[in-house]
C-alpha cells in the first residue's frame, strides 16, 4: 500500500530558473598582416642579405605576428611574449618541429631529442632526463674547471687567440668528458671538425641553403662532399664509443650509460641508430651554444670596460684567487647577470621554429583573434624579441645591472627565452649556466681579454649564432 510519503509522491523543490545570461559575441578572427615580397621570390633576398636586421625589423613595421612572403610559399613571424607563450607551451601540442630542420638535420642527427617529435621524442626525452637532474649536473662542476684550468695553462700572456676555437674545443671537451666519458683529446677534436663540416649546410645567410630547406635539391659542391664526408666519419666515431661502452659493460652513471640502459614499458631498449642519433645530438647541442655564450660574452665586454672592471671586482672579492667550485655560483650574482645579459643580446639560438599541425587559434591581450594555419611555419626569434624596446630599456645597450629581481619580476615571461620554452625547453639549462659561469669566472680570474684590431666581428646566424670570421683576442695576465 502506497503511503503519503511513498517515493512516487515525494517532490523536490524546483530550482529556481536563473536568467540565461546573453551572449558574448566571439569576436571574428583578424586577419593576420602579410608583408609584400617580390613575385615568387617573397622576401628571400631581404632575409638572406640580414636576417637578424630582418626579423628584428618586422615587428617595427608589422604587427606582433605577421605573414612573411619566401619561395612561393608563406612563414608567420610571432613577436609578442603571449602570443609566443602559446606556441611554445599552452599550444604547443598543436606544434612540431619544422620541415626545414628536418630536411637539413634529420640526415645528420637523425630522431635525436633536437629533432624528432610525439611520442618518440617524449619517451626518448624521459630515458635522457635523469642525466640532467641536479645533482647529477653538481658532479659534473669539477670537470668544468678542471678542463677549463687545463685550456688556461695553454695560454701566453700577449698571445692572440681564436677565442671562439678555444671555447668550442673546451665545451666539447667537457661534453665529451661529462655525457660520454670519452677524453682522448684527439678523437674529440675529430668530432668538432666534422661537426664544423657539417654546420656548413645549415648557414640562414645563404641562397643556396634557403633553397634546399624549402626544396630538399642539392648542388654537388667541394663543401657537400666535406660535408657527406664528415657525417660519415662522426657516425663512425659515436658507432665507436658506443660499441666500447657496450664491450665494457661499464657504468659510469653518464648519459651514455643511462641511454644504453634505458627501457620501454615493453621492456626494449633504443637500437642502434636511435643511441647514435642521440649521441651525435647531444655532442652538437652540448657544446656549441655555451662556447658562443662564452665568445660572445667576451667580446661584449670588451666593448664594455666599466662591466669587465665589475665583473673583476666580484672575482677577486669573492673567490680570492681559487679555482670556483659550485659553492661559489650563488655568490657571484654579477657574473650570472653578465651571462645573462650576453644571451639577451647575443643569443646563440636565436630563432625557434615550428610547423602547425592545426588551424591554431592564438589570442592577444586586448583579445584579438588570429588563426594561424595548418602546415605553415611559425618563427619566434629570441634576437628580435630580446631586443624590443618596449620589454628593455635602451635595448641596444650591453647592461648586467638591469637584471634586478624587481625587472626580472616586470619582465612578461616569454620576453626572454634563450633556452626556449614549454616541454621543448633546453634539457641541458642547468648544465649550460653553471658551465658559462664557472668558465667565465676562471677566465676573468686570470686574463683581460681585447679583440685584436681589424678583426671583424659579424654574427653568422645558422642554427647557431656564430661569429663569422672566428674572434680573435688577445689575452693579457692578471697575475
Ligand atoms: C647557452 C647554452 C645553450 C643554449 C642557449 C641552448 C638553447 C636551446 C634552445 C633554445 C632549445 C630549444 C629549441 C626548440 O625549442 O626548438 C634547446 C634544446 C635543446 N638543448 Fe640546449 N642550449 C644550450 C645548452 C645546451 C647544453 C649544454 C645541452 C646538453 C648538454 C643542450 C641540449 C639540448 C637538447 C638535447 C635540446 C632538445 C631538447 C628537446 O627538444 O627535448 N643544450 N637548447
Amino acid at each position: 500500500m502506497a503511503t503519503l510519503l511513498s517515493p512516487e509522491r515525494v517532490t523536490t523543490p524546483e530550482p529556481p530558473i536563473s536568467p540565461i545570461p546573453p551572449l558574448t559575441p566571439i569576436p571574428p578572427l583578424t586577419p593576420i598582416p602579410v608583408k609584400p615580397g617580390l613575385p615568387l621570390l617573397g622576401d628571400l633576398l631581404a632575409f638572406t642579405s640580414d636576417p637578424l636586421g630582418f626579423l628584428q625589423k618586422t615587428p617595427n613595421s608589422y604587427a606582433d605576428l605577421v605573414a612573411i612572403r619566401m619561395l612561393g610559399g608563406l612563414f608567420y613571424q610571432v613577436n609578442h611574449p603571449h602570443l609566443i607563450e602559446q606556441v611554445l607551451v599552452t599550444q604547443s601540442q598543436h606544434f612540431i618541429k619544422d620541415k626545414g630542420l628536418k630536411v637539413m638535420g634529420r640526415p645528420v642527427f637523425g630522431d635525436g631529442l633536437l629533432s624528432s617529435d610525439g611520442d618518440f621524442w617524449l619517451r626518448h626525452r624521459r630515458m635522457a632526463q635523469p642525466a640532467f637532474h641536479r645533482q647529477r649536473i653538481a658532479a659534473y662542476a669539477d670537470y668544468m674547471t678542471a678542463y677549463a684550468a687545463e685550456t688556461l695553462a695553454g695560454w701566453r700572456d700577449g698571445e692572440e687567440r681564436d677565442l671562439y676555437h678555444d671555447m668550442m674545443q673546451l665545451t666539447l671537451r667537457i661534453v665529451a668528458k661529462t655525457l660520454f666519458d670519452v677524453e682522448e683529446n684527439a678523437e674529440v677534436d675529430e668530432i668538432g671538425d666534422c661537426l664544423d663540416a657539417i654546420m656548413w649546410r645549415f648557414d640562414n645567410q645563404s641562397v643556396r641553403a634557403m633553397v634546399e630547406q624549402a626544396t630538399g635539391w642539392t648542388v654537388p659542391t667541394p663543401a657537400l662532399k666535406r660535408y657527406h664526408r664528415s657525417v660519415q666519419r662522426l657516425d663512425e666515431i659515436v658507432d665507436n664509443v658506443i660499441a666500447q661502452r657496450r664491450h665494457s659493460h661499464e657504468d659510469k652513471g653518464d648519459l651514455l650509460g643511462m641511454l644504453l640502459a634505458a627501457r620501454d614499458d615493453d621492456g626494449n631498449g633504443m637500437s642502434d641508430t636511435q643511441l647514435r642519433d642521440e649521441c651525435k645530438t647531444m655532442f652538437l647541442a652540448g657544446h656549441e651554444t655555451t662556447a658562443l655564450t662564452l665568445s660572445w660574452t667576451w667580446w661584449l665586454l670588451w666593448q664594455n670596460p666599466e662591466a669587465a672592471a665589475k665583473l673583476r671586482s666580484e672575482l677577486d672579492t669573492v673567490l680570492q684567487g681559487r679555482v670556483p667550485t659550485l659553492a661559489d655560483v650563488p655568490q657571484l650574482p654579477y657574473t650570472d647577470r653578465v651571462v645573462r645579459e650576453s644571451m639577451r643580446l647575443m643569443p646563440p639560438a636565436w630563432t625557434i621554429v615550428r610547423e602547425a599541425t592545426a588551424d591554431v587559434e592564438l589570442a592577444n591581450e586586448t583579445g584579438l583573434r588570429y588563426c594561424l594555419p595548418k602546415g605553415y611555419d611559425v618563427v619566434i626569434s629570441q634576437y628580435a624579441v630580446h631586443r624590443d624596446g618596449r620589454w628593455y630599456p635602451n635595448p641596444e645597450r650591453f647592461d648586467p645591472d638591469r637584471w634586478t629581481p624587481e625587472f626580472n619580476k616586470s619582465l612578461p615571461k616569454y620576453a626572454y627565452f634563450p633556452f626556449g620554452g614549454g616541454p621543448r625547453l633546453c634539457i641541458g639549462q642547468q648544465f649550460a649556466m653553471m658551465e658559462a659561469i664557472l668558465i667565465l669566472a676562471m677566465i676573468g680570474q686570470r686574463y683581460e681579454l681585447d679583440l685584436v684590431p681589424g678583426q671583424r666581428i659579424e654574427p653568422q646566424p645558422s642554427i647557431t649564432m656564430r661569429p663569422k670570421y672566428g674572434m680573435k683576442m688577445r689575452v693579457r695576465a692578471r697575475m
